[in-house]
């Protein structure tokens, strides 16, 4: 049984290919379209995806009509007819959607380790729910609990994005990253006074933040952000607390575009023993999430590594020897990740020792100074380096760095690290490369950010290696 799984009409749309429970691929729309963000999929992915074979069926991600009704009579945005409903090919194939939420739930579910567990899911809006709590026992995933809009978290996270100058549903973690750098208690009572509650609401969100009274300076825009994060946190102890109480769960899935908030990812590994955040929590992942609900079992999962497929073994003397001479290395090789992070097939890697590496990372990048760069690091070394006892494979947490002093390159303002951790198994190449560093430095920790030209997706085939290298006059590692 073949399912093909469509997410699109919003942002990130995404397609997945799972035959008989094993994900053969999983493609984000923008990385062929070069158009970030892109909310409809196009003829260069289905294409990639088709080439698996013809479908059997195809799982849809949300209501569409539902979606419709919703945005007609509450506001919001998206909508337009799905791109792949225009190939022929695909016409007479069987079709089911799920909803918004089921899709999130279903994808972080049936690609965790656990039989039993809560699922919360926490995103802007999907056809009308905003917040839900499942359980997940035996492969079945049960809704035990949903909040409808107005109260979002996501919707809440977003107007304030809009407010301090960013781009909402894209720029959400800029102005996390700037949260490190206000303080929270100048703005802490105002922005609280802006959080849903279960049937109040100021007003719809979905045009921003709209009765601000005060002039907004530089400085207050990272004040502002560090309030709503605080608020964002408090706010998000309470409900996974309830959570957990209500379902007596001791394992956590957590999904929707708030699991990409690793800063407040990180308290919940002290609430639950074990933390399951799929590495494409937001809509994207719910192309594989339908496709898993179809399934309704779950999936073997290995690793996000699955997208295009540039072949080729990891190259890690080349990578090595770049960084040894010039301190950084440019690499694109097998398959793209499925996920907004880079995990080491289209990555820059740098010596994160190098105090300067940033500037000269950020040079190429054209990216805001105050944004961190994360560190990958063996698993086994990773205690000793941060303040942590769990893995964290998909950059998902930011542990407090142990000794900033040793590798100031990727610690952030605050102290802490988005930390990725790196098994022989989840990827032997990267892990032997961070082998050899380790071996001639003493430092088991590389620098890892996306490769990508500013302002674009991360590269993905060939035509973007080249428009890379000619744009920056760099070699990137194959
Ligand atoms: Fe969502």
């Amino acid at each position: 049984m073949r399912i093909l799984g469509i997410n699109e009409t919003t942002h990130d749309a995404a397609v997945t290919v799972i035959e008989d429970g094993k994900v053969l691929f999983a493609g984000h729309a923008e990385r062929y379209s070069k158009t970030k963000n892109d909310w409809f999929t196009n003829d260069a992915l289905l294409n990639e995806a088709l080439s698996y074979g013809k479908p059997d069926q195809i799982a849809y991600y949300e209501y569409r009509w539902l979606k419709k009704l919703r945005i007609v009579t509450r506001g919001g945005f998206g909508g337009g007819k799905p791109y792949y409903l225009s190939r022929p090919e695909l016409k007479w194939i069987p079709r089911t959607q799920y909803s918004h939420h089921e899709s999130h739930a279903a994808a972080g579910y049936y690609t965790s380790p656990f039989d039993d567990a809560v699922v919360v899911v926490l995103d802007a809006i999907g056809e009308y729910n905003t917040s839900t709590i499942w359980v997940g026992n035996e492969d079945n995933l049960k809704l035990v609990k949903k909040y409808n809009y107005p109260f979002s978290f996501g919707l809440f996270y977003s107007a304030f994005t809009q407010l301090i100058g960013l781009m909402p549903n894209q720029e959400e973690y800029i102005m996390m990253g700037m949260a490190a750098y206000g303080d929270w208690k100048k703005y802490y009572q105002k922005v609280s006074s802006y959080f849903p509650s279960k049937d109040y609401q100021k007003y719809n969100f979905h045009s921003g933040i709209i009765d601000w009274d005060q002039e907004i300076t530089e400085q207050d825009k990272f004040d502002i952000a560090a309030a709503v994060q605080k608020v964002y946190e408090l706010r998000l102890w309470d409900f996974m607390n309830f959570a957990r109480a209500k379902t007596q769960k001791t394992n956590l899935v957590f999904m929707g575009g708030c699991a990409l908030n690793s800063k407040a990812n990180t308290m919940l590994q002290d609430m639950f023993e074990n933390v399951w955040i799929m590495p494409n929590p937001g809509d994207a992942g719910s192309s594989l999430g339908a496709a898993a609900a179809c399934y309704g079992k779950h999936i073997e999962w290995k690793d996000p590594y699955l997208g295009h497929d540039l072949g080729g073994d990891y190259p890690v003397d080349k990578i090595f020897s770049e960084i040894m001479e010039k301190k950084i290395a440019a690499v694109a090789t097998g398959k793209a990740e499925f996920g907004p992070r880079a995990l080491g097939n289209r990555s820059i890697l740098a010596d994160p020792r190098d105090p300067d590496i940033k500037d000269k990372v950020n040079l190429i990048k054209q990216r805001e100074l105050f944004r961190p760069f994360a560190p990958v690091v063996m698993a086994e070394h990773a205690s000793e380096w941060f303040d942590m006892d769990y893995e964290s494979p998909y950059m998902q947490y930011t542990p407090r760095c142990l000794k900033p002093d040793l590798i100031p390159s990727v610690v952030h303002f605050d102290g802490t690290s988005r930390v990725q951790t790196v098994t022989k198994e989840q990827h032997p190449g990267l892990y032997a490369l961070l082998e050899k560093f380790y071996e001639a430095t003493g430092v088991p920790i590389l620098l890892n950010t996306s490769l990508n030209i500013k302002g674009q997706p991360l590269l993905n085939d060939e035509q973007d290696i080249l428009k890379w290298e000619r744009t920056y006059n760099f070699t990137i590692c194959r």
